[in-house]
């Protein structure tokens, strides 16, 4: 609000010409795509667009934040983009203008195509371009006032640029007045980009090679969210723990860093997502074991249980390097807890491959994994396996999968009755007096009649599990 204000009197002084506007964006996607959109809100709330919870004909500008990684996630952009056009017709008639930018994973990789499907798109801007967006924006302001349909299309790779850019403004956003503006639990972009090529992913198309933040620039952006309230940090990357990060003139692995980060004064928890077997280094297991602010939870995709699947993959690690690591966490932390994700029906699929996963799945114990049929994505070179398992059967084994992943999820959530855990709570609940913490496993935790616990984290002691949801009472 106050930088609506201010431009207010900036334009009273004639000094620039903006005025109160509004804007909504849409994130499909990971959580980099939630990362990256706060930051698009904040920057552009700073030059005087005001972020609206619902997409409505009054927004000046439109923001889809896209994913590109199976072919669903690209169809939605482009039938919510139907939907805008109708916004932005209606507007025109009423004289005004409204700027449509397709931002993310689908404008990394489909380019100027986008332009050509829909016409009405303003502006195409990849994930390594978010410090052009004001610019963007202004440009396609003139540009739509003046009827000149060509889009701004920005898609270069210059990820450190950006992070500069990013935490400039974040520095210029308000601190929140209200507890309830207050992030509890806050994304921290550490990592951007993967070099692995799995077969089946169009992540090292879209966000191109691994790139590192320095640490200064890590604990800036840290050191400012603890200032502003904020508990527990998730750091993140497409690949977290290939993290080696500049120190002064030293290179840091993503371990050093959280013992790092772990030293400021505020915030209570950390976790880190997504990380891949093969970059699992000792000093990061070995973190899990000393620093009682790394929460015991990690989420670790296996994607497949067979050898020759994760072959085919180019995963380069097995099924039993993957029971390696998980043994090896479980020797430093015992109570530690594992997410994955899954593929089913990747091309040449047997029988046996599915039974292996199976096999890894019983054999691990799950609290929580994402779980996907194969989509083959153009460019990936398993676009390019025959694939000759027909979908149903792809269905069928998704769904027992998913069925033996589910009892699990139960399981985990059951043997936490009855025990005391710490919960951060950080939003409130659907009915009233009710408010909602994570667990350390990050397993919903509700209590009842005690808001003067918003942000803050208490120990509960579990007395039961609902549906997805632990609920418990204040143990002190
Ligand atoms: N960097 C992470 C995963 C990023 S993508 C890793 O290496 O594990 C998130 C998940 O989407 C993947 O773990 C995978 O399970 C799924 N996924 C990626 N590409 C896919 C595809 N073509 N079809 C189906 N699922 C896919
Ligand atoms: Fe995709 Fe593999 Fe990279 Fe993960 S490690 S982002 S699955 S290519
Ligand atoms: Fe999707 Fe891009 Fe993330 S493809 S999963 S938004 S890195």
């Amino acid at each position: 609000m106050q930088n609506i204000q201010e431009n207010k009197k900036n334009q009273a002084e004639g000094e620039i010409e903006i005025s109160p506007k509004k804007m909504f964006i849409k994130t499909y996607g990971c959580q980099m795509n939630f990362y990256d959109s706060e930051k698009m809100g904040g920057t552009m709330n700073n030059h005087g667009f005001k972020l609206e919870e619902e997409i409505s004909d009054e927004c000046d500008l439109i923001v889809l934040n896209t994913c590109h990684i199976r072919e669903k996630a690209s169809e939605k952009m482009y039938s919510d983009l139907g939907r805008i056009k109708k916004f932005k017709d209606k507007r025109k008639a009423e004289g005004k203008t409204t700027v449509v930018a397709v931002a993310g994973c689908v404008a990394q990789a489909e380019g100027a195509e986008i332009k050509t499907r829909a016409p009405y798109v303003d502006i195409v801007v990849g994930p390594q371009s978010y410090q052009r967006l004001p610019m963007l924006v202004k440009n396609a302001e003139e540009s739509v006032r003046f009827g000149n349909t060509k889009a701004g299309v920005d898609l270069d790779f210059s990820t450190i640029d950006k992070f500069d850019f990013l935490l400039e403004e974040m520095e210029k956003e308000q601190i929140p007045a209200d507890v309830h503006e207050i992030k509890s639990t806050a994304f921290l972009t550490v990592q951007e980009g993967c070099d692995k090529f799995c077969t089946f992913c169009v992540v090292p198309y879209t966000r191109g090679a691994e790139v590192s933040r320095d640490v200064n620039q890590i604990y800036r952006e840290a050191l400012l969210l603890a200032e502003r309230g904020t508990k527990e940090l998730n750091l993140l990357g497409q690949n977290v723990n290939a993290y080696h990060g500049k120190a002064d003139k030293e290179t840091w692995g993503l371990g050093k860093l959280i013992r790092h980060i772990a030293n400021i004064k505020g915030i209570e928890r950390i976790r880190y997502t997504t990380s891949h077997p093969r970059d699992m280094d000792e000093d990061l297991i070995n973190m899990h074991g000393e620093c009682e602010k790394l929460m015991p939870f990690v989420h670790l995709p296996v994607q497949s249980g067979s050898d020759n699947i994760l072959k085919l993959m180019n995963r380069k690690h097995t099924a039993d390097d993957y029971r390696r690591i998980i043994d090896k966490f479980r020797k430093v932390r015992s109570d530690i807890e594992f997410s994955s994700d899954f593929i089913v029906g990747f091309p040449g699929e047997t029988e046996q491959d599915f039974r292996d996963t199976i096999k890894l799945i019983e054999d691990i114990q799950f609290t929580l994994s994402y779980s996907f049929i194969y989509s083959a994505r153009p460019g990936t070179p398993g676009a390019n396996l025959e694939d000759n398992t027909p979908m149903e059967l792809k269905k069928e084994r998704l769904q027992q999968l998913q069925a033996l992943l589910e009892k699990q999820m139960f399981e985990q959530l059951a043997n936490k009755v009855g025990r005391t855990m710490s919960v951060l709570f950080s939003r409130t609940g659907k009915y009233e007096n009710h408010l909602v913490g994570f667990s350390p496993y990050y397993q919903p935790v509700i209590v009842e009649n005690r808001p003067d616990l918003m942000n803050k984290i208490a120990n509960v002691k579990i007395e039961k599990s609902v549906d997805r949801a632990l609920i418990g009472i204040i143990a002190n």
